[in-house]
């Protein structure tokens, strides 16, 4: 009998994890259900360019801690609106979703399993609506997901903030400085608040609470009542003044996500000299967030998901994504996740207990 065959790949910016889920679906789908498997190079370019490699047990074997993904990824490559000419600031793009269905049919590849953000999972939406049958998985450090309530690798890049601000603890006492943390995060200040919490800093600014240079002020002037001569801020990049906007670094528009942010740490330290009149250095924290091996559970939740993932496309289960809810996996429409951004919820406990260990968040 011929064996079913799925594809697998991985798109938009990567994280930490993504090989713990291209490695556990595929031993799954070979292994439990005698599927053979096929990854699609550098995500939706490969289904495009119909450029893949096969995956089997010995292909994924020893990649669950590493970071990256063995598939390669781009954050540009939208089969239905398809860079096919033109020049950086003004591409031209085409729809060629046909010819991607194309390359699946000819291989005979049922359907796939997209490992990816809102971007990707809205792709594989688009392509479920004209009939591919589709699983999704969710992956972003940014955690900003909805229909789950974590999404791999964004532990691994609060672990990666928060070893950073212990660092940046040292020397700002030390020199009695401000010290400055930008993490990524675009709209969602998950990062910065988690980091922020476990950093124990004095400041954490995120897109959800615009901030007031004046209150940060008040905050430092008060620990310099108590003896603190240092303070720590962790500033989303997504995060903005309440008279202002979010700070935009570039604009991309090959891109999934053409506001390309970024610059919003310099702008909070260059306020914190003239208005507070304290000492500050910054620290962009950039890519080291997405890089890196997976902290052990993201590499059980990835795990998880890619099992998962397999289970539900054997089942028919098209049109879903994999989910994390009350530590059981589900599985819930794609629809769901795609629809709107999971923003921090201001009046939730985790900002509360912020709050109250005297975390202010510059409102
Ligand atoms: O979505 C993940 C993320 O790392 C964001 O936090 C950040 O804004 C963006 O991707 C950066 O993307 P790029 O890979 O284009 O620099």
């Amino acid at each position: 009998m011929k064996k079913r065959r799925i594809g697998i790949l991985t798109g938009g910016g990567d994280c930490p994890g993504l090989n713990a889920v291209i490695r556990a679906a595929t031993k799954t789908a070979v292994s439990d259900y005698g599927m053979e498997v096929v990854g699609y190079i550098d995500g939706f370019k490969g289904l495009v360019e119909n450029h893949f490699m096969r995956l089997d047990p010995k292909a994924v074997s020893g990649i669950s801690h590493r970071g990256g993904t063995i598939l390669g990824t781009t954050n540009r490559d939208n089969p239905f609106r398809y860079l096919v000419g033109g020049t950086l600031e003004n591409p031209i793009f085409d729809d060629v979703s046909d010819k991607a269905i194309e390359n699946l049919n000819r291989l005979g590849i049922e359907g796939l399993i997209i490992i990816g953000g809102d971007g990707s999972l809205n792709i594989a939406d688009q392509f479920y609506k004209k009939g591919v049958p589709m699983v999704g998985v969710p992956k972003t450090i940014d955690n900003d997901l909805s229909a789950t309530e974590v999404t791999f690798g964004f532990n691994t890049a609060v672990n990666t903030a928060t070893d950073a601000l212990d660092k940046l603890h040292t020397t700002a006492e030390s020199h009695h400085r401000a010290m400055v943390l930008e993490v990524m995060g675009r709209y969602a200040g998950w990062i910065a608040l988690h980091a922020g919490i476990a950093g124990s800093a004095d400041v954490i600014l995120i897109p959800e609470i615009p901030y007031d240079i004046n209150s940060i002020k008040s905050k430092i002037a008060d620990r310099f009542i108590h003896g603190k001569k240092f303070s720590i801020i962790v500033v989303a990049e997504g995060a903005k003044p309440k008279d202002g906007e979010m700070v935009i670094q570039k604009l991309v528009p090959s891109s999934h996500d053409p506001v390309r942010l970024g610059g919003i740490g310099n702008k909070v330290a260059q306020d914190i000299e003239e208005v507070v009149g304290v000492e500050t250095r910054v620290t962009v924290l950039g890519h080291l967030q997405r890089g890196g091996s997976p902290i052990p559970y993201d590499r059980i939740l990835a795990t998880r998901y890619g099992v998962a993932a397999i289970d539900n496309f054997a089942k028919g289960n098209f049109g879903t994504m994999v989910s994390l809810r009350d530590n059981n996996i589900e599985s819930v429409p794609l629809t769901d996740a795609i629809t709107e951004l999971k923003l921090v919820p201001v009046d939730g406990d985790v900002i509360r207990s912020a709050r109250a260990v005297g975390i202010s968040f510059g409102d």
